[in-house]
């Protein structure tokens, strides 16, 4: 089976073709094209929902035609045959995410579905952060991912721009959130943060660069929430904290920046860790997954390793490689394999709010 993912929740514009019988273990990444508008981004210090849509529907069918080339197929204008494509159903993701850019890769999918009746199935930007574990690594190259197969329960962290959530999964589709941030997500501190440091957008790549040559220790930032009774989280009030440090500062010079930068990743990953391990000893998973932009940092990666070491978790770790932690629509089309809950096209609308239910 050949799936079709589209991904235009928020800057990027990806789309993907995964196949799933091939030994009947994880799925093969066909195509995986991404094109972000991050560089009109850089520039604002974070995104314009009204730049990134308008990008997005200029970037969509390029991208589609892209995906669709490696399976040989290309469109009548191109000189292609008349043939549709060797896919057998698309996804897409309807939400959460910005309005404008939801709309332009739902509307597109529905779309094709209509024009190559093609079953349609939506699928939830989360799960698909979850489910780029699923990604077989002798396809992607990917040498973090252990290849054994992913025993349930699992717990996933979902750490990206817009999210942190820790959520339970006992099988396929049946998933539990188990806590979240009450503010600010991972991915959106590091950004804010990194804004107050000077450091282009997204942030988080260039703090973990930047915190390797300082001190952790150099700045004690608070670390909010680390030992309430819930899996909750709360990144706000470091924001604040580091606001506030600067603000006592003549001047930021490289040494301050470093060091700020590290005893901020700091300060983020001791919450995210102690309270990741806790709930994976609560639910007595077998898995721990991890999934989004801020997955994609080794040092988070490193030290949960350690610290699971330290606490003897009996459960395997999974991390999709760098490029399918952050936004792709490979992840997507897989998280539509594994829950497949096609629809027509013509109930699918966009939801920007969509949460766990
Ligand atoms: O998953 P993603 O691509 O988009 C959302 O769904 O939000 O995540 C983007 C976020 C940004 O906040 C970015 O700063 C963060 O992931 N990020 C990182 C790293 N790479 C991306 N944060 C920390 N360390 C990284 N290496
Ligand atoms: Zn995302």
């Amino acid at each position: 089976m050949r799936i079709l993912g589209i991904e235009t929740s928020c800057d990027e514009t990806a789309a993907a073709i995964i196949e799933t019988d091939y030994g009947g273990k994880n799925v093969r990444l066909l195509a995986n094209v991404v094109a972000s508008s991050l560089p009109f981004h850089a520039k604002t210090g974070g995104i314009i929902p009204e730049v990134a849509a308008r990008q997005q529907t200029t970037s969509i069918l390029p991208v589609l035609e892209e995906a669709l080339k490696t399976i040989g197929w290309e469109p009548p204008y191109k000189g292609g045959a008349k043939e549709l494509p060797a896919i057998d159903a698309i996804a897409v993701t309807y939400g959460p995410g910005l309005i404008g850019s939801l709309l332009v890769g739902v509307e597109t999918a529905k779309t094709l579905s209509y024009v190559w009746n093609k079953p349609l199935i939506p699928v939830n930007h989360l799960y698909g952060h979850i489910y780029a574990n699923w990604i077989d690594s002798k396809t992607t190259g990917n040498k973090r991912f252990t290849d054994e197969n992913i025993p349930f329960p699992a717990l996933a962290l979902i750490v990206s721009g817009g999210h942190t959530d820790l959520v339970v999964l006992k099988n396929h589709g049946d998933i539990t959130w188990i806590g979240g941030t009450r503010d600010d997500a991972a991915g959106e501190a590091f950004d804010k943060i990194g804004r107050l440091l000077g450091l282009p957008y997204p942030a988080g790549p260039t703090i973990e660069k930047l915190a390797k040559s300082g001190t952790p220790k150099a700045y004690a930032f608070p670390r909010p929430m680390i030992g309430t009774n819930d899996f909750d989280f709360s990144f706000s009030g470091l924001k604040t904290a580091v606001f506030r440090e600067v603000q006592t500062m003549k001047e930021l010079n490289n040494q301050t920046i470093v060091d700020l930068s590290a005893s901020v990743q700091q300060a983020i990953f001791d919450v995210l860790i102690k309270k990741t391990i806790k709930a994976a000893q609560m639910y007595q998973v077998q898995s721990v997954l991890f999934g989004g932009g801020v997955a994609a940092n080794q040092t988070l990666l490193e030290q949960f390793a350690q610290s699971a070491q330290r606490f003897q978790l009996n459960a395997s770790f999974f991390v999709p490689e760098k490029n399918l932690c952050t936004d792709n629509a490979a992840m997507i089309a897989t998280a539509a394999f594994y829950n497949n809950q096609e629809i027509p096209w013509h109930e699918l609308t966009a939801n920007p709010e969509l949460y766990f239910d």
